[in-house]
């Protein structure tokens, strides 16, 4: 699919469930948020079928999110229906890590191709406060399993803010002897994450060049999303940034999502895209479904405006990043 600033449309990210079993300070508010009601949520048939049409328009890359995926039941077999698809190339998922060692097994079973694990720090307290929830040791566990198995990538992702500046550097490191890349994402004025302060680029590469020395040999593309990435002298793996406000990446976004609720939603920032769940329970034919999507990604937003003010209403647990 093209859109109407000629970049192709090849990538969804879906989230499966706006629930979570963490409670990330710039995610979610400590008593939660009113989930959606069960049948609210795509069921995973509608999502396979959506899947086809957008196979059949272009898309070859999918990304399942949450809230945390793994929260929602039977993942590994919606997994295992979307790698069935002719020319969906690759199935991945970004999860908190916490149920990640006991459906690990089932998920490689089903051909999941890679694995985005969220760690944002390796101090148990610092880990319980940013997430409210006491969980560090099975997230480790999943990162693990996850490092042990054959032919899945492995990536850490780590939203750096004032409070885990001590864990930049063993993070990182995390990445020397390991074929793991850990990213840090700056954190975006989506939900609670506008009332935060964010660490930018600058001064967490600063930190680790101090510790590892100059991140100037790129480690070339690893993945569909807007990461770039950097191998430090001696580092079997990678340091990765997606920088959304000081290196934006727009021009070369190449992503719609599809919510929980079942909306696709063209722009991270804004409201704008279709909502499709209707049209599924319409019992709409699958050229209806193909002209709504064409028509809200031919709309996609140009650009985000976070630099200037600009902040996604919508909480990122709904979303899926
Ligand atoms: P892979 O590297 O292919 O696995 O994809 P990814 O990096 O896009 O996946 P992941 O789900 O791990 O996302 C990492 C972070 O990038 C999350 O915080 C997302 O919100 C952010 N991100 C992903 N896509 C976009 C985008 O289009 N725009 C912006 N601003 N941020 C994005
Ligand atoms: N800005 C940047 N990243 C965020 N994430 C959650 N909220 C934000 C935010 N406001 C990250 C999570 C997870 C990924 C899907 O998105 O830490 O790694
Ligand atoms: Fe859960 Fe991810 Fe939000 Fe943390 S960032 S509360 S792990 S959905």
């Amino acid at each position: 699919m093209l859109d109407s600033n000629q970049r192709v449309i090849d990538y969804l990210r879906i989230s499966v469930t706006d629930r979570c079993n963490l409670r990330c300070v710039y995610c979610m508010p400590e008593d939660g948020v009113p989930a959606l009601h069960h049948d609210d949520i795509l069921r995973y048939e509608d999502i396979v079928r959506l899947c086809r049409i957008f196979a059949s328009l272009g898309v070859s890359k999918i990304k399942l999110t949450g809230g945390e995926p793994l929260a929602r039941k039977g993942l590994s077999g919606l997994v295992k229906q979307l790698k069935a698809i002719d020319s969906i190339h690759s199935v991945t998922l970004t999860t908190n890590g916490v149920l990640l060692k006991e459906q690990l097994p089932d998920l490689l079973a089903a051909g999941l191709s890679g694995v985005n694990i969220s760690l944002d720090t390796l101090d148990a307290q610092r880990f319980a406060a940013l997430t409210r929830r006491d969980e560090l040791h099975r997230v480790l566990e999943g990162l693990d399993a996850a490092l042990s198995a054959e032919c899945l990538n492995v990536k850490l992702n780590c939203v750096p803010t004032a409070e885990n500046r001590p864990d930049w550097v063993p993070l990182a490191a995390l990445a020397k002897d390991a074929p793991l890349s850990v990213r840090f994402i700056e954190l975006m004025p989506v939900g609670l994450g506008a009332s935060l302060q964010r660490q930018d680029e600058a001064q967490v590469r600063a930190e680790l060049e101090a510790a590892f020395g100059p991140l100037s040999a790129s480690a070339g593309p690893s993945g569909n999303g807007p990461c770039r990435y950097f191998r430090p002298e001696g580092f079997t793996g990678s340091i990765g940034f997606i920088s959304a406000l000081s290196h934006t990446f727009c021009h070369r976004c190449n992503r719609v999502r599809l919510t929980a609720g079942g909306f696709l939603k063209t722009c991270l920032q804004y409201e704008t895209g279709v909502a499709l769940r209707p049209l599924l329970d319409a019992g709409s034919d699958d050229e209806v479904i193909k002209t709504a999507i064409l028509d809200a990604v031919r709309d996609k937003p140009a650009h985000h405006r976070f630099a200037e003010g600009g902040v996604a209403e919508q909480p990122m647990n709904e979303i899926g990043g």
